[in-house]
């Protein structure tokens, strides 16, 4: 018996009607005039009004969501007096973040010869990272080139991405696979061993490698069991979020102030260089979307790199996942990977019919979606209200034949089935879904910053990929930018002589709020969601 109620049901079977049609159709791809309509029309990122011009700091008048100025213009956890005196722990290099960027970099600033420290807000692992499906571009064959690479990553960005940080992304991008295989990743293999790879939008050839759609969880694996295999010489601290960076008299990163969650205490962790790698911010739910971000997603690193003089770019651009989950519920938000319109599933309305080429880039078919469910009235409407157009999904198995679903998508099975739907045999409903941040703190191509010791991995940083990240960039972004950080910030502690660690910029940030007269009760890194009812 399906999930789906009957009401829905009504609609699926309008989309069966559709389907031995539709799969010999090829819907246009849009021209870009259209696609700049659409997006002004319907892209979350063109509400002016959900936006806000941050009101302190370096990057004063810089455009960002309203909640992400929230948590930016904050109060710190800690006062200028917080004791520094007598770190308790010291170390060359401390990584801030338990991700793939934070892992990548603390085995790259490791095998250098740097003492390293790695702490985490929850688990080891607990990232955005691990929730990664769909794949990890990189080319590598004949017919593509880093160049072609180049071409694609900009183009998807609509031209405004940081060109050093788009060459070091797709110089570094065979590099990174290589180097993920040999610590003993499990890439998808032809028969033959060469890698299986894919198309993903906006690509102009196939270079996205996966480990079916569980890509990103296998490349925490692996890189959770190195970091692990090195204990010891990598320590991990766990349920220790950074709340606070620490500069020296000189302005040079001198370390970090953490909190232990389970007891709350604070302590300062000593170091001559910082790796911030938080990841990104998609638990602030700009505009109420839902999320495919994990628990931790606060922007927590935007805030610390922030407040101590870091400028920010891109931050006005967010990236709305076009597949979340609209049905059931309890999974609404959650990611629908885009290797399942990449496999060949159409997009399609209430009518069963096609509204839009299923590999648009991301911003372009999420505003799509957007309209056909908002002006066109083509969407469904769920018993709780959210509103979604289908995903056909059991056309994959009519393109590429029967068991391609289980083999290619076994997550996206699981996830489904667990509410009696069947995506080989049923579409699944899918709306928009707040995915990734474009934008974040700037960065220089070595992963350094405009602060001296303080280098940046991730989702964290903002430029590579200007206003619209391509599928498969990020775990690639995470690997060549951590990867980077470990070295820089490796050879950075050979030369750095570290002065009196201080708070000041703690006292000059609250004077900059006070003297902008902004009120708030926010205490910012806000650490964790908070999803109290309030009656
Ligand atoms: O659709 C996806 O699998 C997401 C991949 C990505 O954001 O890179």
């Amino acid at each position: 018996m399906s999930g789906y109620p009957s009401e829905m049901q009504d609609s699926i079977r309008q989309v069966e009607s559709t389907r031995t049609r539709r799969i010999k159709e090829t819907f246009p791809a849009m021209s870009l005039e259209e696609r700049n309509e659409i997006l002004e029309g319907f892209h979350p990122d063109y509400k002016d009004e959900t936006f806000h011009a941050v009101q302190v700091g370096v990057s004063k008048g810089q455009r960002m969501p309203i909640e992400m100025a929230r948590v930016l213009e904050g109060r710190p956890h800690v006062g200028p007096d917080f004791d520094l005196g007598e770190a308790e722990i010291e170390t060359d290099v401390l990584v801030i973040g338990g991700g793939g960027a934070g892992a990548s970099a603390a085995l790259l600033a490791q095998e250098q010869g740097a003492q390293v420290i790695l702490v985490t807000k929850l688990r080891f692992g607990d990232a955005n990272t691990m929730m990664a499906q769909g794949g990890i571009q990189a080319a590598d064959r004949p017919e593509d080139s880093p160049a072609i690479h180049y071409l694609d990553v900009i183009g998807g960005g609509h031209f405004t991405n940081d060109p050093d940080l788009v060459e070091a992304l797709v110089i570094d991008a065979p590099l990174a696979i290589k180097w993920l295989e040999d610590l003993g990743m499990m890439f998808d293999k032809e028969p033959d061993g060469t890698m299986v790879e894919a198309h993903g939008g906006g690509t102009s050839r196939k270079r996205m490698h996966s480990a079916r759609d569980y890509s990103g969880a296998e490349i925490m694996r692996t890189l959770r069991d190195e970091v692990r295999n090195r204990e010891s010489d990598i320590r991990v601290i766990e349920f220790a979020p950074a709340i606070e960076l620490v500069l020296d008299e000189k302005g040079q990163i001198s370390g970090a102030v953490i909190v232990n969650l389970e007891t709350g205490a604070k302590h300062f962790i000593k170091a001559k260089a910082v790796v911030l790698a938080t990841g990104g911010g998609g638990r602030l739910h700009f505009q109420g979307f839902p999320t495919t971000n994990h628990h931790g997603a606060t922007a927590d690193g935007v805030v610390l790199a922030y407040r101590v003089g870091a400028p920010l770019g891109f931050l006005e651009s967010m990236q709305y996942h076009p597949t979340g989950a609209a049905f059931p519920e309890q999974i609404v938000g959650l990611l629908v990977t885009e290797k399942v319109r990449g496999l060949g599933a159409q997009p399609v309305n209430k009518l069963g019919e096609q509204f839009v080429y299923p590999l648009e880039p991301r911003d372009v078919e999420a505003a799509a979606l957007i309209r056909e469910c908002s002006e066109r009235d083509m969407g469904i409407v769920t018993p709780t209200g959210q509103p979604g157009v289908w995903l056909d999904s059991p056309m994959i198995e009519m393109i590429h034949g029967p068991g391609t679903i289980e083999s290619a998508l076994p997550a996206m099975v699981r996830q489904f089935a667990r509410f009696n739907i069947d995506i080989t045999q049923e579409p699944i409903l899918i709306y928009p879904t707040l995915h990734y941040q474009n934008g974040g703190v700037c960065l220089n191509a070595d992963s350094s910053t405009e602060i001296p010791g303080l280098f940046i991995a991730g989702e964290v940083s903002g430029g590579v990929h200007g206003h619209n990240r391509l599928m498969g960039n990020s775990l690639l972004e995470i690997t060549v930018f951590g990867r980077r950080a470990g070295l820089s910030a490796a050879a950075y502690v050979q030369q750095v002589t570290l002065g009196k660690p201080t708070l000041a910029h703690v006292a000059a940030w609250n004077r900059a709020l006070d003297e902008a007269g902004v009120e708030t009760d926010v205490t910012s890194p806000i650490l964790l969601p908070d999803y109290t009812r309030r009656v």
